[in-house]
């Protein structure tokens, strides 16, 4: 898979690229991500990427132009599944975008900054726009960041143990039961007897009731869906 992300301060979100199991997945080759500057495609000496807003309002926007030079570049080299917006204003990334986005070949990710970008640019280009919660960052980069997280861990063979993608909250939605390790006891806090019985078939029972009735307790929207 290879992420190409366009974004006004790449230098933010390279970092936890360069960690942990991002930073194995690329080493592995399952992933390639790429950044790119879009002050690089900037207009005039100054390299200028935003003015104000037709109608008047706070807040500057992002240019067409910066953008589609940038953007048109990359499809000359080769074809992209999806070309995604980062942006509060859309529909919420949930663990099956994550699943439908790991098995992509190419994808673009463009990060939006001060008051987003010009309308056209998301007629012109965008195939998916994609919100990380509904709150407001100071720019899209981290939920790139969130975004890619996501789904590289998802690529078959980047997480050690390929069960543990399986099990994870979220995947079958519900979310996770109640884990333990060692010691079995912690200050007369037990581990419950169940998972130290050795009988499996009664453990996975109980994790799946554990899962239900926590799902039911916090998130029971995840049940209506
Ligand atoms: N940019 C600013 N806030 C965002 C959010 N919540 N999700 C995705 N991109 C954003």
């Amino acid at each position: 898979m290879r992420i190409d992300i366009i974004t006004v301060s790449p230098e933010l979100i390279k970092s936890p690229f360069e960690h942990s199991m991002l930073k194995r997945a690329i080493d592995k080759g399952l992933v390639e991500v790429h950044f790119h500057n879009l002050r690089d495609y900037g207009i005039g000496s100054y390299k200028k990427l935003d003015d104000t807003q037709f109608g008047g309002g706070a807040g500057m926007v992002l240019m067409i132009e910066p953008i589609d030079k940038c953007i048109s570049k990359l499809q000359s080299e080769r074809n992209y599944d999806d070309i995604i917006y980062m942006t509060p204003d859309a529909k919420t990334l949930n663990q099956s975008v994550a699943n439908t986005l790991s098995l992509k070949e190419n994808i673009i990710i463009l990060t939006g900054h001060y008051k987003g970008v010009d309308q056209r640019v998301r007629d012109k280009f965008i195939t998916r726009e994609i919100s990380i919660g509904d709150y407001v960052l100071t720019g899209g980069e981290l939920a790139a960041v969130v975004l890619c997280d996501a789904v590289i861990r998802l690529i078959p063979g980047v997480l050690g143990d390929e069960q543990s993608a399986l099990t994870d909250s979220f995947q079958d939605d519900l979310l996770s039961p109640p884990v333990y390790t060692r010691p079995a006891e912690y200050d007369g806090m037990k581990v419950p007897d169940i998972l130290l019985s050795g009988n499996f078939p009664k453990i996975d029972k109980w994790r799946e009731e554990k899962a239900y009735q926590h799902t039911k307790n916090i998130r029971p929207d995840l049940l209506d869906e």
